[in-house]
Formats: structure tokens, sequence, C-alpha cells
């Protein structure tokens, strides 16, 4: 239908992109990118009408995107060439062919078309050797500015190489590596690195791809006053693991649990406030971030002073009412395999902890203000350490 549309108002109409490598690889992908030669706002205008989908217009970029009922989306663009004002702004557009807006675009791998009028239906469009470098596996950038124009794509490079297993192409990572050191990553703005961030975080191969952004010395171009070290990624992995078993085991579906601040709580753990703040502007993290990765200094800290013999009462103390997130990074900076057992006890403890009195059935007793409160706690940690099986009758021994 794309197609037919595209040929009643006489604009050839392509599928590019991500689309059309994983459609040569043989894999899934619902995001449709199409490219019109022609004008990109009166096709889609066009297509929603027959459609019935909502419209968004992009102005500025001659892009669209119609929604469906069921959520899914088709992007519109018009064949362009983009030329960047400044190195790493975002780009301005020029109307242009299909060749010119596929070698703008980031790599071989994704500079493919295929036309979907009726009378070429089913056209590869393949003009820099592309689905030569799909086969043997390499990413290539198309032109030699392309990381100086998009830094982003320095991250991109290593999401593909990882997620398909593929190589960066020598030349390609020589220019990536300058771009790297000549300080481009600082020239993007921040939320869209954080986005490209969070694409790799989503990654199944995401350790590898951590790595690799560590030895290209990437994340001390990302996160100021601190410095990558491989045992953060150790780290890492090990809180990711733990990760998987809290979710489950805890029964906590959190939504607001978000792996990239759990990477960022365990990346920035132990270093300096500066580099806190730094990361905290300059990616939006929430306001609570700093005060919690400030916590999580001090419980560190803490853990180091306390005795062997661990009680579940000695990880309340020392934690309090920790969130999700701060409880699965915490798992990264125990430092036995006892701590750790005992930690997943305690977790469970925590988690199933009912008391059986409230407040009331203290003031009942005769007993009133800040008192209530602190019986309260008591007979909370006596029953986490499970001195306690029965509270009522413990609370009549205890006011006698
Ligand atoms: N693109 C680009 N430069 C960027 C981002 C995107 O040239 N910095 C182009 C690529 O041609 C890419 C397409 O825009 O294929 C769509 O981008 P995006 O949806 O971000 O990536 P996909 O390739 O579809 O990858 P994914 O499977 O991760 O969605």
């Amino acid at each position: 239908l794309l197609g037919i549309y595209g040929a009643e108002l006489n604009f050839p109409v392509y599928v590019v992109g991500g689309f059309v490598r994983d459609l040569l690889l043989g894999k899934k992908n619902y995001d449709i990118d199409i490219v019109i030669e022609g004008d990109g706002l009166k096709y889609a205008k066009y297509v929603s009408k027959y459609l019935r989908t909502t419209f968004v217009e992009h102005k500025e970029f001659h892009t669209g995107s119609l929604f469906f009922k069921d959520g899914f989306r088709i992007d519109i663009a018009t064949a362009r060439v983009e030329y960047y004002e400044k190195p790493a702004d975002l780009p301005k557009v020029e109307i242009s062919t299909i060749k010119k807006d596929l070698y703008r675009r980031d790599f071989s791998i994704n500079a493919m078309a295929i036309k979907l009028n009726p009378e070429e239906f089913g056209v590869l469009f393949d003009f820099f050797g592309c689905q030569n470098d799909l086969e043997n596996g390499i990413i290539r950038i198309l032109y030699n500015l392309s990381f100086i124009e998009d830094p982003t794509r320095i991250l991109r490079a290593i999401r593909f190489e990882r997620r398909f297993n593929f190589k960066i192409e020598e030349r390609t990572l020589e220019l990536m590596k300058e771009a790297i050191n000549n300080n481009y990553i600082e020239k993007v703005t921040g939320m869209r690195l954080r986005e490209e961030l969070e694409k790799i975080l989503s990654e199944k191969n995401v350790i590898d791809s951590i790595i690799e952004m560590g030895e290209l010395s990437i994340f001390d171009h990302l996160f100021w006053h601190s410095k990558y070290k491989k045992e953060k990624v150790e780290r890492f992995k090990k809180i990711l693991k733990f990760k998987k078993w809290f979710e489950n085991k805890c029964n906590i579906k959190n939504k607001k649990i978000k792996d990239f601040h759990i990477f960022l709580y365990s990346y920035l753990a132990c270093e300096n406030g500066e580099a806190a703040i730094y990361a905290t502007e300059r990616y939006g993290l929430p306001k609570k971030f700093i005060n919690n990765l400030n916590r999580l200094n001090i419980i560190i800290e803490k853990f180091k002073t306390l005795p062997f013999k661990w009680k579940n009462s000695d990880f309340y103390n020392i934690l309090g009412d920790i969130d999700d997130e701060l409880k699965i990074v915490i798992s990264g900076f125990l430092t036995s395999k006892e701590m750790e057992e005992k930690y997943i006890k305690y977790l469970k403890a925590i988690s199933n902890l009912e008391l059986k009195i409230t407040g009331k059935d203290i003031i009942k007793k005769g007993i009133s203000g800040k008192k209530v409160g602190e019986i309260l706690e008591y007979i909370k940690i006596k029953k986490l350490d499970g001195e306690i099986q029965d509270e009522k009758e413990f609370l009549e021994r205890l006011v006698i």
C-alpha cells in the first residue's frame, strides 16, 4: 500500500535503514523508516488520510510519523542531505535523492533501501557495497567526517558490533579513536548520549560493549572526574546478575528500576562528588541521584567496620529504607560469599516481614509519644532476626 500511495502521488517510496538490514539478516524489525523522493510531508498526510492514522509532523526535518491504533508506527522522511552547521549539532536538511540520503547515514549496513512503488517493488538499492559488508560482518562508515558530524555514532558502532558480532573496519576504528581523543563526545548533548547509552545497556552483550568502551576511553569522555577501571565492569556484571534474582525472587516488577541509573550508581560509587554532579547535570538524572550516591558511599564504608557475625538487623540498621535500585547496586559491594548469602537472606526477610501488631496495640498498653515508635521498631528488629515468633505475646512481656 505504501508503494501504491507513492505511485498515486508520483513519488518514489523506499523503506530504508535498520529495517532493510534486519530483513537481509532474517531478523524481525518493526521499526519502519520510509524515505520519499519528493514531498515527504505531502505523502505522509495522504497516507494518513487513507489509513486513518494519527500524523505527527516534524516540519524542520521534513519528516513525520504515522501512529496506528495498535501502537505500530511508521516514520516518513523526505530524501535529504543532512549538513551540519557545526560538528555534533543536530543536522539541517536539504531535499535530495535517495543515493545522497543513504550516503549521509551512519554505517554501510544501515545504508540500503528497498523500493516500494509497484513497478519496481522489492528492488534493493545498494550504492556503496553495503550488502557485501553485511555478509562479511563489517561496520564501516561511508565518509570520513561521519563521527565528527555525529559522535553518537561512536556508541552506535559498538552497539551494532556487539549485537551482530561484527567487526569495526580498520579505517573506521582509526577515525573513531581520533574523534574520541579529540573530545568530540563532549560536543554532543547529554540527552542524545544518554539515549545511546540506554540502548547499549538494553542489549544482550552489554558487558562486552562496556569493556570495549572502557578500553577506548569512551567512559572518561562521558563521565568527567572519574576514571574507567576494569573492576567496575566486574562489579556491574555481578549487579546485573543480582538484578535478575532480585526481580524474580522478591517479586519486584518496579518500572522505576532503570539500568541506566543502576549502571551510574555502580560506576560512580567511591568517586568524588564532582563526578556525581557532572553526571547529574549532563544526563538529566533525578535529584535523588546525588543523595543516593552519597548514601551508597556511606553504606560501603560501614560494611567495612561491621562485626563478622552479621544479623539481619545489622543490614537493617545500615541500609534503612533504601529504594529498589540501591538494593540491587549494593550487591556489587559485598566483599565475601558469606556476606552475599546473608544479604540475600536479609532481603527475603525484609520483603516478607509483616508485623501482627500496630502502634494502636502499644498505645492500648498505656504507652504514648515517641516510645510507641521506638517499641515498634524494636519489635521489628527482633522479628527480623528471628528472635520473636509471636509479637503480641512479646509485647505483653515487654510492658510487664
Ligand atoms: N542513522 C544515522 N545516524 C544516526 C542514527 C541513525 O545515520 N546517528 C540512520 C541509520 O540509517 C539507521 C536509521 O537512521 O539505520 C534509523 O536509526 P535507528 O532507529 O536509531 O537505528 P536502527 O538502525 O533502526 O537500529 P535499531 O535496530 O537499534 O533500532
